[in-house]
């Protein structure tokens, strides 16, 4: 059968890491052992041979010219960033691309994304993309995909399941976005106290943990900083708000530093701020960081009101796609794609950590 001839030729093919690159100014790229990695050669022992696997890449529905199906299991529309990755998978597995996709909008309930990818495997869709709203609980359903002979690409955020449960991975490095905020903050305070609060994204999220992670490294190192709260606000403008007038309510004339995991839980917060007559960006008395860099989240950097914006870049389809046509083609296909960020501060501010927004570089951003 040409899926399950697929699935071997998958398995044995050379799977090789790669890092398209990360980071604006001076952001490293991840080592390779730590970005997640991709399938082994756990099927090895059931490899094909070399011939074999050239026909059945013959027989692939894009050498065939048929539709390729693509089932995506989207976290939800919870942010701006979403509706673009939403918006950039439609755009690139299109019909006229040679696509059938089938995007389900998993509204952040994980039951409700587990039973989307279970839809796929009934389905029997060619390959199986899946945005993880968490980091936890994938094994089984993973194990399920494979036992069907269908490749799975997790892409933008990362999964705690043994790596050789799925084919490729394809996102952003979100520790380094963490390491970067800090790296930034320090350098804008040069020694100067900070008590900071941070509105974290969904609980359980690599997102939220990677960028808590990365940030919390670089605050270790600073004894003039101190945390002195955080709270989930879920990657929604609604939930930054509260967590902000939360905030204001505890330590309300405390805190000099806001950092959040989202640009909508930014505009939440800074509703928040604006209502309890707080100040806030390079004019205000507290410093904004947020995460993301959309459109509108650099339009309020070059506004002054966020101080500094590090990119979770959401325009990750086209590399999804290549993995794909790779395999299709019975090619080798990069086990780990990390998909370009930089991070952007307001006019006036000078950084060896990001660039300074301009009129210009808002022009070129469409999402
Ligand atoms: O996983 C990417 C994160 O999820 C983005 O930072 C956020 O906006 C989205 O909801």
């Amino acid at each position: 059968m040409l899926r399950k001839k697929l699935a071997v030729l998958l398995a044995t093919a050379m799977v090789a890491a790669s890092i398209v690159g990360c980071g604006g100014a001076d952001q490293a790229a991840a080592p390779a052992e730590e970005a997640p990695a991709a399938a082994d050669d756990a099927a090895a022992d059931d490899a094909a041979p070399a011939e074999d696997a050239a026909d059945d890449a013959a027989e692939a529905p894009a050498a065939s010219g048929d539709v390729i199906t693509v089932g995506y299991a989207q976290v939800g529309h919870e942010s701006d960033w979403r509706t673009a990755n939403t918006q950039n998978y439609q755009d690139v597995f299109s019909a006229e691309n040679g696509y059938e996709l089938s995007l389900i909008d998993c509204d952040n309930d994980n039951a409700v994304q587990l039973e989307a990818v279970r839809n796929f495997i009934t389905q029997q869709l060619d390959y199986i993309v899946i945005a993880p709203i968490e980091t936890a609980g994938w094994d089984t359903v993973l194990q399920e995909a494979q036992d069907a002979g269908i490749p799975v690409i997790i892409a933008d955020r990362e999964i705690d399941a043994d790596a050789s449960l799925y084919d490729a991975w394809v996102g952003t490095n979100t520790k380094n976005e963490g390491v970067t905020a800090g790296n930034w903050l320090a350098e804008y305070l040069d020694g100067k106290e900070a008590n900071i609060l941070i509105i974290e994204g969904s609980v359980g999220a690599s997102a939220a943990l990677g960028r808590s992670e990365g940030f919390d490294e670089v605050a270790a190192q600073h004894s003039e900083w101190k945390i002195l709260d955080h709270q989930s606000g879920d990657f929604t403008q609604d939930g930054g708000q509260e967590v902000m007038e939360s905030f204001i309510k505890s330590y309300e004339g405390q805190f000099n530093v806001v950092v959040c995991h989202n640009d909508n839980e930014a505009y939440g917060a800074m509703d928040a701020m604006d209502a309890a007559g707080i100040t806030y960006g390079v004019d205000g008395d507290v410093i904004i960081i947020s995460f993301d860099a959309t459109h509108d989240g650099l339009q309020y950097t070059l506004d002054g009101k966020i101080n500094c914006n590090v990119e979770c870049n959401p325009i990750q389809a086209a590399v999804v796609a290549e993995v794909i046509q790779k395999m299709q083609n019975g090619e080798s296909f990069e086990a780990t794609t990390l998909v370009n960020d930089e991070a952007f501060v307001a006019p006036g501010i000078e950084s060896q950590y990001a660039t300074t927004m301009t009129e210009e570089i808002l022009a070129g951003r469409a999402y």
